[in-house]
């Protein structure tokens, strides 16, 4: 089934740009958990983020894009989750697509880093730059790692999920520097 094929208008999914309650929070801090391609939020990060996309079916929290701020004018769409239920109906790329043209109409430089090889393929398909050589990462993002790493939660987490992240394929960077000139 896809996005277009659900039957009932309730069940249509919605993207909305809010921050996440608290109860959302709660269940995506759990999610995360099951993943090794996001090292993982405290439940307060969560609730504290402001550039929040959530994915709603009816009344249902189906996932979320999360974006961050970076210095120098540097946006990080840094974690994106649909929960396992609602895979494989579009909802991702919807969500991902939603990131990326808020930060375009903010006229941010945008950076995505993911081990996932359909969120790759978007940043491709987005025209992003897309490579492995991680240190040629904006500074922005260098600065933001020390402080994203310097988590208590993202250290155990990083060790709790070592094994299943060395099975990952490696992590694949994406860039793309907001232009002036390519939107006159
Ligand atoms: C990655 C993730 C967000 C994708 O969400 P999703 O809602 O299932 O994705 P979508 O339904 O939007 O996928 C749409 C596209 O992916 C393709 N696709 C769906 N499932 C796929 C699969 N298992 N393998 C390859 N392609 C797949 C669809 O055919 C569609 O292709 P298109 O872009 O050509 O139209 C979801 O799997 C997830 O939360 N994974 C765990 C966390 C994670 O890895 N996050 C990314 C790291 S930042």
């Amino acid at each position: 089934m896809s996005l277009t094929d659900m039957p009932q208008a309730t069940n249509m999914p919605q993207v909305v740009h809010r921050s996440l309650t608290r109860a959302e929070a709660l269940w995506l801090h759990h999610e995360l958990k099951t993943t090794p391609n996001i090292l993982g939020y405290t439940v307060r990060e969560l609730e504290k983020l402001s550039d929040v996309q959530v994915a709603m079916v009816g009344e249902n929290f189906a996932g979320a894009c999360l974006s961050v701020d970076l210095i120098q004018g540097w946006t990080e769409i840094t974690a994106l989750y649909v929960l396992p239920e609602f895979r494989g109906l579009g909802i991702g790329k919807t969500l991902f697509r939603a990131a990326w043209e808020l930060a375009q109409q903010r006229k941010r430089h945008v950076y995505v880093l993911s081990r996932n090889s359909q969120v790759v393929e978007w940043m491709r398909e987005l025209g992003m730059t897309v490579d492995g050589k991680l240190w040629r990462a904006p500074l922005a993002v260098h600065w933001y790692m020390q402080r994203y790493m310097a988590s208590w939660h993202r250290s155990v987490e990083s060790v709790r999920k070592w094994k299943a992240i060395a099975k990952c394929p490696p992590l694949v960077q994406g860039i793309k520097k907001y232009e002036r000139a390519s939107l006159l």
